[in-house]
């Protein structure tokens, strides 16, 4: 029998119940392969799942992308051979671990220019961009998007592919550090939003004009700033939460702030079907070749630190992707 090391919640709450296991690594089915992870992505929705934000039933793995290297193949797998470097996004939990097995059917191999490292970076918050810029809304040249947290992860792929797509781009962030990695993402203009009066200084930069979409990760501090922001007939895309849930509306609002839109999408329905989802990466494989999407790696940690990574990310330290090596 094989064995793994795999990041394992047994209650939800602070990082420190993160705690890495031994578990038994079986054969893989029919239809799955086997794993050697070489690099895991972290995504802020791995923090909502630990917290119990997003309940989970328990004993639960954690941690949705990750890039690896076959080393074992089902007897109906035919796609993928021994040595093949793969990476997922969306394979059910249990990312955070050495070793997996995964079904060949959410694996999508890896283009010999982009490393392990990169993919890992990219295939979760790259297809997340993939889906709010060019599904959720289809962004055209000249539209003015204002985009939260424009120095995370999703963040800066969102600037520099909305920046490709033509778009007059505006990022908030909190620090003038990170409005600095924003704009070298590809914002225009990018905004401090820990001052409280941002959206003032946002209509300020850009002559009175409101955004055409809004792309809100933030949540509970900023979106009903950000209907402010949006123009008349704006679309208002909530995808996140990362200060907490955003507030409770009446629909109303929406007529009085313009005749808004608004959606609250998720990255998972979008890739469901696994030829959608291999579709939705070749996109951005193809965005990463033209040059518009690029890796932005932030900080590593070993799975060893894992309750570190997740300090990390809450505290608001990290920038770009941040990685966790095996
Ligand atoms: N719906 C979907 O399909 C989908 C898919 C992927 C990701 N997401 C969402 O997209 C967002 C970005 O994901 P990511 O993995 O790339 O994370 P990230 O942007 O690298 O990290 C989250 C960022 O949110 C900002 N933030 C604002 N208030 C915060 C607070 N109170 N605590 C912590 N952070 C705060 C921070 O940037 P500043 O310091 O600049 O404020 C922080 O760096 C997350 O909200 C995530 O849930 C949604």
């Amino acid at each position: 029998m094989k064995f793994a090391r795999k990041v394992i919640i047994t209650e939800f709450g602070a990082p420190e119940v993160m705690l890495v296991k031994k578990v038994e690594l079986p054969d893989p089915a029919a239809n799955e392969v086997q794993l050697r992870h070489t690099a895991i992505g972290f995504n802020f929705i791995d923090v909502y799942q630990r917290k119990g934000i997003y309940p989970l039933p328990l004993p639960s793995g954690l941690g949705h992308e990750a890039t690896g290297v076959v080393e074992a193949v089902g007897s109906e797998v035919t796609q993928f051979k021994l040595g093949d470097r793969v990476a997922y996004m969306s394979a059910g939990l249990g990312a955070y671990s050495d070793y997996r097995n995964v079904a060949a059917d959410r694996l999508v191999g890896i283009p010999n220019d982009i490393s392990d490292e990169q993919a890992a970076s990219l295939i979760f918050k790259g297809i997340t961009a993939q889906y709010l810029l060019r599904k959720t809304h289809q962004v055209k040249a000249g539209e003015l998007i204002l985009i939260h947290a424009a120095a995370g992860g999703v963040g800066q792929i969102l600037c520099q592919w909305a920046k490709g797509l033509g778009a007059f781009v505006i990022g908030t962030a909190s620090s003038p550090e990170k409005c600095a990695i924003a704009q070298a993402a590809g914002a225009d203009i990018a905004i401090n939003y820990s001052k409280e009066d941002w959206p003032a200084a946002l209509l300020e930069a850009t002559g009175g004009k409101k955004a055409d979409v809004v792309y809100d990760s933030v949540g509970k501090d900023t979106f009903l700033k950000s209907l402010d922001c949006a123009a008349p007939f704006g679309l208002v895309v909530l995808f996140g939460a990362a200060s907490g849930p955003a507030p409770a509306i009446e629909p109303e609002i929406l007529n009085k702030k313009g005749c808004l839109f608004l959606t609250r999408p998720s990255v998972f329905p979008h890739n469901a079907d696994a030829a959608i989802f291999r579709e939705n990466a070749a996109e951005l494989f193809t965005a990463i070749a033209s040059g518009w999407v690029k890796s932005s790696l932030g900080a590593r940690f070993k799975i060893d630190d894992i309750a570190a990574a997740h300090h990390a990310a809450e505290s608001r330290a990290t920038q770009g992707a941040t990685l966790i090596i095996p």
